[in-house]
């Protein structure tokens, strides 16, 4: 669904609908907005309630979520991605928590999160299908202790995590379930661990505790459960006294379902939770991709869903409610790349962040206030680093003039959004042109650092990026080699076959790029980290399967050593020498260094310069984002 198609829609009834309220079970939320279950990883390695939770929690509070719903583990080793309500001694640690947001109107549901055993996932080998039919029981009696901890704790309800590849996920599916005792085999008998939980947290609980039952409505694997099986899960559950459905998607070897990358459209799951509206008297919860208010407000007037359900969005703006109603609001939009949230989180073993926006996980840390009101500062270049840096240093209170060479701002980042399913790369660019607008930062555009006027400036902000590292290949006179820059600046790619030299993420991009434009592709390189780890699993899944049904072929661990017409030469990791022959373009996607000429122009005795972005160290967006976040942040000015 497109925000588009919603645009122009009448504004104030639509709005409305999303800002009514409406029940589920007994109790009463105050909109249709609700916060989806994230490991944030913001415990402590005790799995305690930490002060950044509750920091993160406030802010989206404050801003008017209705609905929180919170991963606690009811059994298992307590572990810093989520808290713990795994023995009774937890149970106060959680109050001053929900104190909080329930002063600020908000509902608060503790999603029953298992932790240690969710087979198929971090490694653990631990299969429900292995349990005894008594150890079944047991599970079930312990997610149904964990929910009268939560009740105890104060939530007003909780959701059963019957989604993704966690135990329950597992016993639900009727592909994968091999029980052959009450617990497998037949419909009734994979959902059985859900039904039975149901009514035992409704015997512990009371029958006016509200249960949600979170499902993969598509499990997306080969023979995989499709949503007509799935809305008999869920008749089964209302029949056992379940009080909500929340629909996702996906299983551990369909992981790019659960949190899909930008080319998958916004509110991609709202037609599955119509249809399960369509068989339950229960309300619906839906999630996945719900980016723009429009959108959400749509889902629920078109009666999709009861309430919309969001993530990501709200780790990239956690005033997300604000832009409610709104036709212009500058808002932070989730671009799914995963890339703070996900992919960095697991790669580097760090709290959740979000790629666009430094104060997400930091709630706790920073407090931006007026401290330097009426300096002058100068950024050069308005590439990703340099809007940055404009951003933190404009609520200090500097006034601030950008320059840049080109006619646009967001530099590199605008090429970003050209290969497939990335237009809305833009919006990060789009976010700081409203921001740094409304707090009078003054561009000059097509100036480059030579009309930089000098003069008494309290700071000058080097931001100019990188120039692209040129490696050494041999290459035949005339022949058209293309930077990545030079390549997307065509308006006609008249080669049919090309050659990206580089296997960075910049290859990989490029490489999408042009074989989505109908190009056979060859990729050369020699990054040593695989796919899955420059562009995260989600998005991987779907370019790998664009590279497969276009061809592209890539050449890993080998390095071009020369160029010439006839086609090109390499070595491989083992010193051996190859060659290719054939009539190719070539685009060198090498990556970038640090353009120290342009720095040093700047690095005059007595002026306070800070180098930011790839002008200081190549990197990736995040790095460009974050790194001139932290330095911008941290200056002082006398
Ligand atoms: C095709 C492609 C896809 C990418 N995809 C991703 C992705 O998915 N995720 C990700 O994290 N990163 C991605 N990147 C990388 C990302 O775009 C860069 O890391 C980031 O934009 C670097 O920002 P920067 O501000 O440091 O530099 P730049 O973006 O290079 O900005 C520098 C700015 O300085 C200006 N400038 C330079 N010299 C002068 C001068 N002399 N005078 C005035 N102005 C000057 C330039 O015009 C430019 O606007 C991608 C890059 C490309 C090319
Ligand atoms: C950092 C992060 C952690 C997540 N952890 C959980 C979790 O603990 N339980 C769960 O059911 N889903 C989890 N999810 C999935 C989200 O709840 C949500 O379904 C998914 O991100 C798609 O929604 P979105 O497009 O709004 O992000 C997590 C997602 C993210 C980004
Ligand atoms: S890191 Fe990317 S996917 Fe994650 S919240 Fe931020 S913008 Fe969205």
């Amino acid at each position: 669904m497109d925000a588009s198609s919603v645009h122009g829609k009448v504004g104030c009834l639509v709005e409305n609908v999303l800002l009514t309220p409406a029940r589920i079970g007994s109790v009463e939320i105050k909109n249709r907005v609700v916060v989806s279950s994230m490991c944030l990883y913001y415990s402590n390695k005790n799995g305690d309630v930490t002060e950044k939770m509750i920091s993160f929690y406030e802010k989206r509070a404050e801003a008017g979520i209705g609905a929180f719903i919170i991963p606690a583990n009811p059994h298992g080793e307590n572990k810093r991605a989520r808290g713990s309500l795994a023995d009774d001694s937890r149970i106060n640690q959680w109050k001053p928590l929900l104190n909080i947001l329930h002063s600020y109107g908000a509902k608060i549901f503790n999603q029953i999160h298992p932790s240690g055993i969710q087979f198929g996932r971090a490694g653990c080998v631990t299969s429900p299908f292995s349990l005894t039919t008594e150890g079944i029981a047991s599970m079930i009696e312990s997610y149904a202790q964990g929910a009268l901890r939560a009740k105890k704790a104060g939530f007003d309800g909780v959701e059963i995590h019957g989604a993704h590849g966690h135990e329950v996920a597992l016993l639900l599916s009727e592909l994968l379930n091999t029980r052959k005792d009450r617990y497998g085999g037949s419909l009734e008998n994979c959902a059985r661990n859900v039904t039975e939980m149901i009514s035992r947290i409704k015997e512990l609980c009371g029958a006016d505790f509200p249960v949600i039952l979170r499902i993969s409505g598509e499990e997306r694997i080969p023979g995989g459960r499709t949503i007509e099986r799935s809305a008999e899960i869920c008749l089964l559950a209302e029949k056992a006294g379940v009080d909500a459905i929340h629909v996702s998607a996906g299983m551990p070897e369909s992981e790019e379902w659960e949190c899909p990358p930008s080319e998958i459209e916004e509110g991609h799951l709202a037609w599955m939770s119509g249809y399960l509206k369509r068989r339950l008297h229960v309300p619906v919860i839906v999630v996945g991709r719900i980016v723009d208010w429009r959108v959400a407000n749509r889902i629920i007037a078109d009666g999709e869903a009861d309430f919309v359900a969001m993530a990501r969005s709200v780790l990239a703006d956690g005033d997300w409610m604000r832009s409610i109603g709104k036709e212009d609001y500058p808002l932070r939009k989730c671009i799914a790349c995963n890339q703070g949230c996900r992919t960095r989180r697991e790669q580097n073993k760090t709290v959740c962040r979000c790629l666009q926006n430094p104060l997400t996980g930091m709630e706790d840390e920073i407090v931006i206030g007026l401290d330097a009101v009426g300096k002058k500062v100068c950024v050069v270049g308005a590439g990703l680093a340099g809007l940055s840096a404009a951003d933190v240093l404009s609520r200090r209170g500097c006034e601030i003039s950008i320059y840049d060479k080109k006619p646009e701002i967001g530099g590199l980042f605008r090429l970003a959004s050209m290969p497939p399913g990335k237009s809305g790369y833009l919006d990060v660019i789009e976010y700081y042109a409203k921001v740094l607008s409304e707090r009078k930062v003054v561009f000059h555009l097509g100036a480059p650092l030579e009309t930089v006027p000098e003069g008494a400036w309290d700071l000058v902000v080097v931001a100019t990026g990188g120039k692209d590292f040129v490696p050494s290949i041999d290459i035949d006179e005339g022949m058209n080699v293309l930077s990545v820059e030079s390549l997307f600046a065509k308006e006609r790619l008249e080669a049919m076959e090309y050659v990206v030299v580089g296997d960075g993420l910049v290859g990989y991009e490029v490489a999408d790029y042009l074989s989505q434009k109908g190009k056979r592709v060859l990729m050369v390189g020699n990054d040593p980290r695989d796919p899955v780890h420059l562009l995260g699993v989600a998005k991987w899944h779907f370019m790998k399967a664009r590279f497969e049904k276009a061809g592209v072929e890539v050449f890993r661990r080998s390095t071009v050593s020369a160029i010439g017409r006839e086609g090109f030469r390499y070595v491989d990791s083992e010193g051996r020498e190859g060659c290719v022959k054939g009539s190719y373009e070539y685009v060198l996607a090498c990556g970038y260094v640090a353009d120290e000429r342009a720095v040093r122009s700047f690095m005059k005795e007595g002026q306070q310069t800070l180098v930011v972005g790839s002008a200081e160290k190549n990197g990736d967006a995040m790095d460009a984002i974050h790194g001139a976040f932290e330095k911008a942040l941290a200056v002082t000015f006398e």
